[in-house]
């Protein structure tokens, strides 16, 4: 039996919810253990796109999909994206969806906060999903967060908002210039969210275990990608949670014993949604035509992706960090039509070769990448379905990337479409 961690190994949008949805077909449950609707999955089934932000890319599947207590849960989106999946016909009941009694509630101070702050910082900002996905990491790190469990009680979330909105109004209204938020009318429309969700509130840690020990197979979907990782990303550059695979335990509420294999999304060349660092970000047509052929819009937010080429640095740093088993190249269709396809194999940083990412931003802003470059394919791969099918020029980009990583392949993506596909190696078998 096997139980699986997808990661994105780069910074978010790697294609992680087109896999999750693929790979849901072998498991029984899929869980989420990390971020919120700051994420954006799209899933693409029988020609029909479906984006979600919240609930795990295993529902199109009929799995069971679970909320874990790492993941921070804006009851509204939930609300929306319950209705929006039951208007497509999918069953998405209590029994289908569950969340975890410890998972934090992002509350509506937690979006004031977030926008509010980045507005403040000007062009210092980081560039954040406004979603309140920092704000409520940080009141769960200074316990004064409120989870489902307090949620769900009506008399100790009313004292809770009551009490937190002191603080918070104070800092709204004399710092950031913005307004108080009301506590009664949230204490209202959160006790209607409550209603609603409290079906489906579960231990999920409990579920999960025993589903395992029942023979059951999991997959741990993860959301942004390693380098938005709270402790390993481009700091502070990030976003407020870990994203690495290891949060898939600690996320969910399970032990690393069960964990049997991760797998790391690589998107075939680079992209990123709002500021920091990007060492192969590309700035000319080519970057632009990336852009354009690849549709890299934010699947949250609409903003136009910065893209790049493929920088090996960072997946590398993401095969140590992850403890990767296998990659899965996203987007290689993306890639067709370039007469050159440069890869980035290390950085040059004041006359030295940086073998490992730095954290220090100066000098990751000083680096150079190191290119090296490989001869483009112009035919058109979205139909093949075998690897040895693909142009001569594609298996040669695809065996770099296992050179410069070593890590194997497990899976190529050539379109968003679920059968849009290659499996070299299924990852559960
Ligand atoms: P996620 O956040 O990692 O789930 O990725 P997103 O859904 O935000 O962004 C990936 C985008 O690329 C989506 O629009 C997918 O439908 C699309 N996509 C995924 N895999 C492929 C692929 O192999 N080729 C193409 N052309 N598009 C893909
Ligand atoms: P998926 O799961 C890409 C980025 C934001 C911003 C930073 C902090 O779809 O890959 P936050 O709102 O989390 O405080 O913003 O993180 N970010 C993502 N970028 N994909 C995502 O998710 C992201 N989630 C957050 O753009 O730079
Ligand atoms: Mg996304």
């Amino acid at each position: 039996m096997s139980n699986i961690v997808i990661i994105g190994t780069q910074w978010g949008d790697e294609g992680k919810g087109k896999i999750v949805d693929l790979l849901a077909e072998d498991a029984d449950i899929v869980v989420r253990f990390q971020g919120g609707n700051n994420a954006g999955h799209t899933l693409v089934v029988n020609g029909e796109q479906t984006i979600c932000h919240v609930i795990p890319s295993g529902t199109l599947q009929g799995k069971t999909c679970f909320i874990g207590n790492g993941v921070v849960v804006d009851p509204a989106v939930l609300i929306e994206e319950l209705d929006y999946l039951s208007s497509k016909g999918i069953d998405v009941g209590p029994d289908r969806v569950k969340i975890s009694e410890r998972a934090h509630v992002i509350m509506p101070y937690h979006k004031q906060l977030d926008l509010a702050r980045e507005k403040k910082k000007g062009d210092k900002k980081i560039g954040t999903t406004g979603r309140g996905i920092g704000p409520c990491y940080e009141d769960k790190a200074t316990r004064r967060g409120i989870r489902f469990v307090e949620l769900l009680d009506p008399e100790v979330f009313s004292e809770k908002v009551k009490s937190i909105l002191e603080e918070k109004n104070f800092y709204l209204e004399n710092y950031l210039s913005v307004e108080k938020v009301d506590p009664d009318s949230v204490i209202t429309q959160y006790n209607r969210f409550a209603q609603r969700l409290a079906p489906h509130v579960a231990n999920i840690s409990v579920e999960i275990t025993e589903a395992i020990k029942a023979g059951k197979q999991v997959l741990f979907e993860g959301a942004q990608g390693t380098h938005l990782d709270i402790d390993h990303g481009t700091y502070p550059y990030v976003t407020s949670s870990n994203t690495v695979s290891a949060n898939a335990c600690c996320g969910s509420g399970i032990g690393p014993k069960y964990i049997t294999g991760v797998n790391g999304i690589v998107k075939a060349y680079t992209t990123r949604v709002g500021k920091g660092p990007f060492p192969t970000e590309l700035f000319d047509e080519v970057g632009k035509s990336i852009q354009k052929k690849g549709a890299e819009f934010g699947a949250t937010t609409g903003r136009k992706r910065r893209c790049g080429w493929l920088d090996t640095v960072i997946v590398r740093n993401a095969v140590r960090l992850n403890g990767l088993t296998g990659l899965i190249i996203t987007k290689m269709d993306v890639l067709c039509g370039l007469e050159t396809i440069k890869i980035c194999t290390g950085y040059e940083c004041n006359g030295e070769i940086l073998d490992d990412f730095p954290a220090d931003l100066k000098i990751l802003a000083a680096c150079k990448p190191i290119y090296e470059s490989l001869p483009g394919w112009s035919e058109d791969i979205s139909k093949i379905r075998k690897i040895g099918d693909l142009p001569r020029n594609a298996i040669e980009y695809l065996n770099r990337i296992v050179e410069l990583t070593q890590t194997p392949i497990n899976i190529i993506s050539v379109g968003p479409g679920r059968e849009e596909t290659i499996v070299v190696k299924n990852p559960f078998i």
